[in-house]
């Protein structure tokens, strides 16, 4: 393994720079934020790009093959050039790449063979030896040779926003999922009083808008002696704690069978909390959401909605949704998109069945052709695409409130002077502005409505007041 740090004998140690590329969900996120809290606590400084650097943290997902294949082909590419950079010594040989994440669980030992380059592998459900992996590697990084640390500056995007996972693991097993595998299928919540110190200190850096995190975030204290302390709970006392500080906070992922009554009744108490429900519905057939493994019927899923509809009318609901389950037959799809109309969800992530090596659904039979599959995938999404665009029209002249977090991504808007921005409920807004409107909080009209975005316009403060 090459050397990190004292690169020159003679001139005062140049710091080892890091850089993390993050694949997969937002627990990926949260997590690649503490791998650079780490990496910065040791001295290391944020590198420019993936193949400059000196380390890079390639933290990956399992959940689907393409995601694998994105991150593998990732690899590939990266360390080619990685390779050329050394070469025309564009940048140093120190350092190396680490695997980390849900693959690194899954395949970590396949991709350490394979790709020679990769210096180590620290799983997702490993996330606390990272440490001891880096300076295991390079032991110079603990030699306090930067005693100069400070103590990192948040990256732009993390200013206003942050993910705080709660609990770890998931226990469902669902039959088609690798995340129990990769991020254990032990549950492990985090100590509430830890959480409130984390809160706290997030709104005094000025963050406005923290997310909840778990593969299940309902099922939060479920696993400890906790006398009944559960989600519920906790955003009670969030609430009771934090209402007042002018920050949101939303949750992700709800499991549909763990929303309970009080849950919706405590979010529904404080204008703090998100109105947004993500409740993965994955099929509308009783009998695919049998073999799924997913614990609810169809009727009791639609019940759940109309219960949080009932109380909260303004409640934003989007779902995950499966195509082609093995031995969902076209009845059982029919049962899907009838679930959908049903429903009207705001949005949908839709997915075709990707086979997971070690899953229960691996071994069953799937004769459907992938063609098929696809076929019903398309039918889906038009409907959910149609669906989602009325809903969202009909929100054209209604107000909200926006919380900008930077400049719109797209060039066309971008030049054009548009910041982009997201409302409590996580819709996506643009509307006109600049740098000053980062991180603020401003009252907007919707003004057009696209199918993942809204433009908007704002509402003269002083005519409002
Ligand atoms: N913990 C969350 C999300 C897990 S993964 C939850 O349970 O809701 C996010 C989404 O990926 C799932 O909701 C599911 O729709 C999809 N997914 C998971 N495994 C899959 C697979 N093998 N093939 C296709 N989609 C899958
Ligand atoms: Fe996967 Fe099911 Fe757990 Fe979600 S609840 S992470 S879909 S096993
Ligand atoms: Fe992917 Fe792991 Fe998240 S498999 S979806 S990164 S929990």
């Amino acid at each position: 393994m090459a050397d990190l740090g004292n690169n020159d004998a003679q001139g005062p140690p140049t710091r080892p720079s890091y850089f993390i590329r993050t694949f997969g969900c937002q627990m990926n996120v949260a997590d690649s934020l503490q791998y650079a809290r780490v990496l910065e606590n040791l001295g290391c400084v944020r590198a420019e790009s993936d193949e400059s650097s000196d380390i890079l943290v390639v933290n990956t997902c399992s959940v689907r093959a393409k995601a694998e294949e994105k991150a593998i082909s990732y690899l590939g590419s990266v360390i080619r050039e990685r390779a050329l950079n050394r070469r025309e010594s564009r940048s140093s040989a120190r350092g190396g790449i680490v695997l980390v994440g849900c693959m690194a669980t899954v395949r970590g030992n396949e991709i350490l063979r394979r790709f020679r380059e990769v210096a180590a592998m620290v799983p997702a459900r490993e996330l606390e030896s990272f440490e001891d992996r880096i300076t295991s590697l390079w032991p110079e990084l603990v030699a306090s040779a930067f005693d100069d640390r400070t103590s990192p500056l948040p990256r732009p995007e993390e200013r206003f926003e942050r993910f705080v996972p709660i609990i770890r693991g998931c226990i469902n097993k669902c039959t088609y999922c690798i995340v129990p595998y990769a991020r254990g299928d032990r549950l492990e919540s985090v100590p509430p009083s830890r959480i409130f110190a984390e809160v706290e200190g997030l709104i005094a850096s000025g963050v406005k808008s923290i997310t909840f995190l778990g593969q299940n975030v309902c099922a939060y204290g479920s696993e400890i002696e906790s006398g009944g302390y559960g989600f519920a709970e906790l955003l009670g006392d969030i609430r009771d704690r934090f209402g007042d500080a002018d920050v949101w906070f939303k949750f992700l992922t709800s499991h549909p069978r763990d929303v309970s009554d009080d849950l919706i009744a405590v979010i529904a108490s404080h204008p703090a909390f998100s109105r947004h429900f993500h409740l993965p519905v994955q099929a509308g057939d009783d009998e695919v959401l049998r073999r799924m493994g997913r614990g609810y019927t169809s009727a009791q899923y639609v019940g759940l909605i109309d219960r949080i509809r009932a109380t909260i009318p303004d409640s934003r609901i989007t779902t995950d949704i499966i195509v082609g389950f093995p031995g969902e037959d076209q009845s059982a799809f029919e049962r899907t998109l009838e679930t959908i109309e049903r429903i009207r969800f705001d949005a949908a992530f839709t997915f075709l069945y990707s086979s997971r090596s070690g899953t229960p659904a691996e071994k069953w039979a799937d004769p459907i052709p992938v063609d098929e599959k696809k076929r019903r995938l398309g039918r889906l999404i038009e409907l959910q695409n149609r669906i989602a665009l009325e809903k969202s029209r009909a929100k054209a002249g209604s107000e909200t409130t926006v919380l900008v977090e930077g400049p719109a991504m797209r060039a066309a808007s971008k030049a054009s002077g548009m910041v982009a921005g997201r409302t409590r409920e996580e819709e996506v807004v643009l509307l006109g502005g600049g740098a000053d409107d980062y991180g603020r909080r401003i009252r907007v009209r919707f003004v057009e409505a696209n199918l993942r975005s809204f433009t908007a316009e704002r509402i003269d403060e002083k005519s409002t007041a």
